[in-house]
Parts: C-alpha cells; sequence; structure tokens
C-alpha cells in the first residue's frame, strides 16, 4: 500500500510539511514523498534534520488508519521496526532505540518523525517522516554530532543505495502496517522493537510530560509505551509525547 503513489523532488523544506499539504489536498493513503535534499528538514521537539543533497534518505508517507487518536502513538514503533527490519535486511546490525530513533554500532543513523491530525476524535491522516543517514562521512555531521551520529556508508565503508534502501523499507513497513489494519494491533512490530531494543537493560533518565524518570529500561508494551523500573520497584509506563493537532 506504501508507495502506490510515488512523488520523487529534487529539493523542498521539509518532506513532512510537503506531504501534509497534499494529505490535506486528500491525497491517497499510501502516497509517498522523497527528495534529494531538504533546506528545512525538521526532527522531534524542534530539532532539525540534516539533510544534505545526496547524502541521507528523506521520507515521508501519508497514512490513514481508521483509527481513534489515541491509537497514534503506535505508528512510531512501527516504523521503528520497519526501518530496523530494512537496515537488517542489509546486512546491518541496526537497533531499535525507542521511541523513534535507530542506531547502529552505538551510534543514530535514523530519526522518525510523526505527525498526526485529528478529527473528533480519530485519526484524519497521519505523516510518518523517515530520515536515514545513507553517505554522510565524520565531518558531514556538525561537530556536536560527530561522536553520536552514522551512517550507512560509514558502517560499512562503501556508498549505500538510495533506491535499495528505500525499497527494503517500503516492503517491511507494508508487511507490518497490513498487520495493523488487518488485526488492529502491532504485535510482530513490538516484537522487533523488543529484539532489537537499545534502551532495554540500560538505566535511562526520561522526560515526559513535566517530569523526569530515572530506571531500568525494560520492554516495550502493545501500545508502544516504555516500561521502567524504578529504583524503590515501581514500574512506570511510559508513552511517548508525540505533538497531534486537531481539525474540526
Ligand atoms: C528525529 O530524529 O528527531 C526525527 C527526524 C526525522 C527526519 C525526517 S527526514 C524526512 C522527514 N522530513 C522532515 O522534515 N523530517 C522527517
Amino acid at each position: 500500500m506504501l508507495g502506490r503513489k510515488v512523488i520523487n523532488l529534487k529539493d523542498v523544506e521539509s518532506t513532512n510539511s510537503y506531504a501534509q499539504k497534499l494529505a490535506q489536498a486528500d491525497y491517497p493513503e499510501g502516497t509517498v514523498v522523497f527528495s534529494e535534499k531538504q533546506t528545512k528538514g525538521r526532527g522531534r521537539q524542534g530539532r532539525s534534520w540534516l539533510s544534505l543533497e545526496g547524502k541521507g534518505l528523506y521520507m515521508s508517507a501519508i497514512l490513514r488508519p481508521p483509527f481513534d487518536a489515541q491509537e497514534a502513538q503506535i505508528l512510531t514503533p512501527l516504523s521503528a521496526a520497519a526501518v530496523c527490519m530494512a537496515l537488517r535486511n542489509l546486512g546491518f546490525k541496526a537497533m531499535v532505540k525507542w521511541p523513534n530513533d535507530i542506531y547502529i554500532s552505538g551510534k543514530k543513523v535514523s530519526g522518525i518523525l510523526t505527525e498526526t491530525t485529528l478529527s473528533a476524535n480519530k485519526i484524519a491522516y497521519a505523516v510518518v517522516g523517515i530520515g536515514i543517514n545513507l553517505n554522510h562521512t565524520k565531518k558531514d555531521f556538525p561537530l556536536e554530532l560527530q561522536q553520536k551520529s552514522t551512517s550507512l556508508r560509514m558502517e560499512k565503508g562503501f556508498p549505500a543505495k538510495r533506491r535499495q534502501v528505500a525499497d527494503k523499507l517500503i516492503f517491511n513497513f507494508n508487511m507490518l502496517y497490513d498487520e495493523l489494519i488487518k488485526s488492529g494491533h502491532i504485535n510482530s512490530s513490538i516484537k522487533i522493537c523488543n529484539e532489537y531494543s537499545f534502551l532495554k537493560g540500560k538505566i535511562v533518565t526520561i522526560k515526559n510530560q513535566g517530569c523526569t524518570i530515572t530506571g531500568l529500561a525494560r520492554k516495550i508494551n502493545s501500545n508502544g509505551s516504555l516500561s521502567i523500573k524504578k529504583k524503590d520497584g515501581e514500574i512506570k509506563e511510559v508513552v511517548s509525547g508525540e505533538l497531534n493537532k486537531t481539525i474540526s
């Protein structure tokens, strides 16, 4: 379903913003926008996403899952599982860093930005934006990111083919999304997120909805939340705070 309509751009501010406009203009579910570069690539929490020409995969997809607003959060673990499996299919030891990052060798290689628009407490549409660092060298990253970031080329020593990565990503996404539409759950995605969890067994500090929780990261739950065991033994389930907007 994803990829039923593909739009390839040379240059755009943000594929997520572009896909949002298409979604508002009633483009169908499964429409995918790729761009060779972005001039205002966006990340979570107001951050920017480095989007150099020819160096990365910058993709956004329009989804219209027929679910209630509170289920919107499952799209991020589903997308993370799809990216993780696509990279694993290509021979990379990719891990899911809850909630929306993919890591290789302890460094970030990919990020996901899910933006959901709600109507009458239902998901009107969602735009899932995925950025993957393909052919960056260390000096392509700003100094402050150089120790924390990697690319497929840096991991393997030879250039990655954007088309090959995109095809694997769309294939895996469609398999996992199909499960969601047919069964209403994302068990396979959650299984992948847990099997390749970067945080599991690590002590984490997570700022969420105004409070800070520190504890041992445990499993990712069926709704996409992360279980954390605090020092006093209490188990907290942290829901990732995605930004939702509402239309009437
Ligand atoms: C993050 O790690 O904070 C999420 C990064 C998401 C980046 C992708 S690149 C394609 C799409 N368009 C954007 O402007 N952002 C997403």
